[in-house]
């Protein structure tokens, strides 16, 4: 019979045999996946095992210290941890393109990545968390034909660069069987429960161009439709929940005085796989209590819509 027990020991055993005594960096995301990897590989390996996170400098609120201390305070994983925000905030002044942002990002990891595990030494292999889904990246809806809506970073570009093999233990699992290893790995609840974030970041939730103050709006903003969301006890049942920054301006009225100020756009879903999903029903009360608050505590918001579409038509990032 097939348990989470049994996989984690089947792939510990993969693992040892692939890597044998070479060396392995990993690149943290803050995300589930790649926590759950890291994990996974050091107790297979140990200290054969390098983790090395890249802070792009658009992670959410208080992200990067939660990651950092998760590893090297609870596991005691070695980490090295690499501020380079200045770098991609300056490389992506004045790009708007989707994909040209996805590209920028990618590149910049790839060069600090680089750098930092030649520091260390250099690795023999590089591990991914790369789940199912990711290799089946191009997506056919309906029958139709298969295209790529949206390049990944986090899959290929480092290895051949490198010159190094790939450790993906996670590549026949889905979302919620990445979750399950990670509980069987004693990884916090708070930390395997959480939301899918995309390698790219609030890069990707701030359409147009970035800027470092957009992002502070944008953390602000999304840290209180989170804390609303646990409050309601909600956190679960969502896929993925998330502000959204607007490069739109309205006008508003606030005390006795004309606001022009950002539209915010706040999104939920449900979905097993993040390759379909629905818009989540909230109620109209709940909307309400967030918007008040965001426009109420963050400056440079006077405007707050939901955003009711389903994928397909819509993606679940904007874009
Ligand atoms: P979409 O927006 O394509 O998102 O419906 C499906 C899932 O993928 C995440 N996503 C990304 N993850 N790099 C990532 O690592 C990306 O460029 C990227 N774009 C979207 C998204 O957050 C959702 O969970």
């Amino acid at each position: 019979t097939w348990t989470m027990g049994a996989f984690r020991e089947r792939a510990i055993a993969r693992i040892r045999e692939q890597v044998g005594t070479g060396r392995v960096i990993c690149g943290l995301s803050g995300g589930v996946d790649s926590s759950v990897a890291a994990v996974l590989i050091h107790e297979a390996i140990g200290d054969q095992l390098t983790c090395v996170f890249v802070d792009h400098g658009l992670m959410r609120q208080a992200e990067a210290d939660e990651v950092v201390s998760l590893f090297r305070g609870h596991y005691n994983i070695p980490l090295v941890h690499v501020d380079a925000s200045g770098l991609f905030l300056k490389e992506l002044e004045g790009v708007e393109d989707p994909e040209a942002k996805r590209k920028t990002i990618g590149r910049l990891f790839i060069d600090v990545f680089d750098a930092e595990a030649k520091k260390v030494g250099g690795a023999d292999f590089l591990a991914q968390g790369t789940l199912y889904p990711d290799v089946i990246e191009s997506v056919s809806f309906a029958g139709g034909p298969s295209v790529t809506i949206k390049s990944h970073h986090n899959v290929g570009g480092l290895p051949e660069r490198m010159n190094m093999k790939l450790v993906e233990p996670l590549r026949d699992l889905f979302k919620d069987e990445v979750r399950a290893l990670g509980r069987e790995l004693g990884l916090p609840e708070s930390f395997v429960g959480r939301h899918p974030f995309p390698g790219p970041g609030l890069a990707i939730r701030c359409p147009g161009t970035i800027t470092r103050e957009k992002l502070d709006i944008l953390r602000k903003a999304d840290a209180i439709y989170l804390e609303e969301i646990r409050y309601a006890g909600l956190y679960d049942v969502i896929w993925q929940a998330f502000a959204v920054l607007l490069p739109v301006r309205t006008v508003g009225v606030m005390g006795d005085g004309r606001t022009y100020d950002h539209v915010l756009a706040l999104r939920a879903v449900t979905s097993v796989d993040g390759m379909t999903a629905d818009f989540y029903p909230f109620d109209m009360a709940f909307l309400g209590r967030v918007a008040t608050r965001i426009i109420n505590e963050v400056k440079g918001v006077n405007r707050v819509v939901y955003d009711v579409t389903s994928k397909p038509p819509g993606t679940i990032e904007w874009e």
